[in-house]
């Protein structure tokens, strides 16, 4: 395998490893800063709309009262009993024994003129404020409660006028309340430290200061961006006309239709919530890192065992194949003693023949007759003969019991199977069958590597050999041709057979049916081993008593990159440890 394959598997299993825990993680902060986000939200609404609500309370019961002891001043006194002499100012000091607010308190006639005053002011009595506004409002309504204004006395006040039925006339009461008392409650608001509360009126007038910026009784620019509710408090986020977002609150006044407004800045009233998100991130940056650096250690040692393990087993693969071709070697050795065992027979008789016209000739008292010599000659050539065959013999089991180099090269499959056959030729003589070679025309070489696939076609020739014994029409048939890229080679004989249940198992170490030390089982293990270095690989298919058919395909283009280079796996294993 290359490193490309290794590479690729430790990415996969690090893909693999990475996927799961970043999801997870991803899952678990991504519900925690949403739901942190959720929570954190309504607690600051919730808190903002819990002051703007109070507070609405208080300024609200403050007006109650303040139109209450008005009310109750206009009540129990008539008229002409508050403008004589000396009456007015007692009920102002009436007034301020329950709230140090009153600043004064004026009684107005049907049309508007000023009837009695009690206050700082004394020269007001008898002015006309028919026209004034708070005079046309009071008409309908009984009840007036002006918005602030600085007046002479420049500090913030407002007004509150009560209207009297007596009889068939109306007549007015009129107080000037000083209006610090909410300027000090609304002002004392503090939320966190951009947090603020102000009133502003119904034409968006700051009724009282802003510490953000705003002066009293000055146009709010950011009126047009509240929402209000007549009943309940609200509360939204806008962005002020400095683009700086804000959370606010708002209630309505019942008396006047002032707006009650609580703000913070969003920046510090979600602080938290930014603050929760960096630990988020950071949490998955380092718990990512950890989770990477600990996916990629273990990746790696996977895939480095993987790589080993592989290199194991090819080793192991070759050491197979030497063994099987040993195991090969001690059969061969063992056809080969007894095929040269025929020829040093005819040798032997031939020199007995050769020693017996000697003696005869020697007997007769001279020289051998042209006949003797004739014989003798013939002799000699038989064992001249013999000894070639011998010498065949013992070149054909050298040949293959020499341990070759990997090499490839181009290699004419028909010649090269005819070869492997006349090593087996004799052996299979012997046994009477008959081997047919057959092959398609024009099959163009193939790349690979001469010594293994001897070794290959060797084995299954044997195989089949074994597997025809003692039967009738023996007969192994070899076909070499082509298909989709590979070249085929075809061994078919009409041997045994193998039953099912044997045809998965016959191609691993040590499976075999021969008796004990007749067979290995590395035959095919490494006819497997060997074909699949290559590129290629083998198919069998076989029906008992009927006969079996391996097919070897071999890539025409050659082997793998790798096996092509030949290095040997031994060094290459040294140099990844
Ligand atoms: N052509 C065949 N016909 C029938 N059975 C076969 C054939 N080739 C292989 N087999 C079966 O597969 C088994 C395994 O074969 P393999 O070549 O691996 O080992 P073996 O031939 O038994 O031993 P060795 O190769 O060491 O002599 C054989 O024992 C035999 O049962
Ligand atoms: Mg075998």
């Amino acid at each position: 395998m290359g490193t490309e394959v290794y590479r690729r598997t430790r990415r996969m299993i690090l893909s693999r490893a990475l996927t799961a825990p970043f999801i997870v993680m991803l899952l678990v902060c991504g519900t925690l800063v949403y739901h942190f986000a959720a929570s954190l939200r309504h607690q600051v609404t919730a808190k903002l709309v819990r002051i703007v609500d109070g507070h609405r309370r208080i300024i609200e019961q403050f007006l109650d009262e303040r139109i209450q002891d008005l009310q109750f001043v206009a009540a129990s006194s008539s008229y002409e009993e508050l403008t004589r002499e000396g009456e007015i100012d007692t009920a102002l000091k009436r007034l301020q024994a329950t709230s140090q607010a009153f600043l004064d308190l004026g009684v107005f006639d049907e049309n508007g003129i000023h009837a009695a005053y009690a206050g700082p002011y004394t020269d007001l009595v008898g002015k006309n404020y028919a026209e004034a506004r708070w005079f046309q409002e009071v008409q309908d309504k009984a009840v007036y409660v002006s918005d602030v204004f600085l007046g002479f006395r420049n500090i913030p006040h407002f007004v509150i006028v009560v209207r009297r039925q007596e009889g068939t006339r109306s007549w007015y009461l009129r107080a000037t309340i000083d209006s610090l008392f909410f300027n000090d409650l609304v002002g004392s608001v503090r939320v966190g430290r951009t947090g603020e509360a102000y009133l502003v009126n119904r034409d968006g007038i700051f009724e009282t200061p802003r510490r953000s910026g705003g002066a009293l009784m000055e146009p709010d620019p950011d009126y047009p961006t509240y929402l209000a509710d007549d009943r309940e408090p609200l509360s939204f986020s806008a962005p002020d006309r400095s683009g700086e977002r804000y959370v606010y609150a708002t209630g309505r006044l019942r008396q006047t239709g002032w707006l009650l407004v609580v703000r913070q800045e969003a920046d510090e009233a979600y602080g938290p919530l930014t603050r929760a998100v960096w630990i988020a991130v950071g949490l998955i940056v380092v718990g990512g890192g950890v989770v990477v650096f600990t996916a990629f250690v273990l990746a790696s040692g996977l895939a480095n065992r993987l790589r080993i393990a592989d290199l194991e087993k090819q080793e192991m693969g070759t050491q197979l194949i030497m063994a099987g071709r040993l195991a090969e070697v001690g059969e061969m050795s063992a056809g080969v003693a007894h095929e040269i065992n025929n020829p040093l027979q005819v040798m032997k008789s031939e020199y007995t023949l050769i020693q017996e016209i000697l003696k005869d000739a020697e007997r007769a008292g001279g020289a051998p007759t042209p006949e003797d010599l004739r014989q003798i000659r013939e002799s000699v050539e038989e064992i001249n003969q013999q000894i070639d065959r011998c010498k065949e013999i013992t070149q054909g089991l050298l040949k293959f019991a020499r341990k070759t180099e990997p090499t490839i090269q181009p290699i004419d499959l028909p010649s090269f199977v005819h070869e492997v056959v006349s090593m087996v030729e004799h052996g299979a003589l012997l046994e009477n069958i008959r081997i047919v070679e057959k092959s398609q025309h024009g099959l163009e070489p193939v790349e690979s590597d001469p010594a293994q696939l001897q070794q290959v076609f060797l084995n299954l020739l044997n195989n089949a050999i074994y597997a025809l014994k003692g039967r009738e029409n023996a007969e192994i048939r070899i076909t070499v041709g082509k298909e989709d890229g590979y070249a085929t080679v075809a061994v078919a004989d009409n041997g045994c057979g193998i039953p099912p249940e044997n045809l998965e198992k016959i191609f691993l170490p040590f499976f075999t049916t021969k008796p004990v030390g007749q067979g290995t089982g590395l035959g095919l293990s490494t006819c497997y081993g060997i074909v699949e270095k290559l590129g290629g690989r083998i198919a069998v298919s076989s029906e008992l008593n009927v006969g079996s058919v391996f097919t070897v395909y071999l890539p025409l283009a050659g082997p793998p990159e790798e096996v092509r280079h030949g290095a040997k796996i031994s060094e290459r294993r040294g140099d990844t440890r």
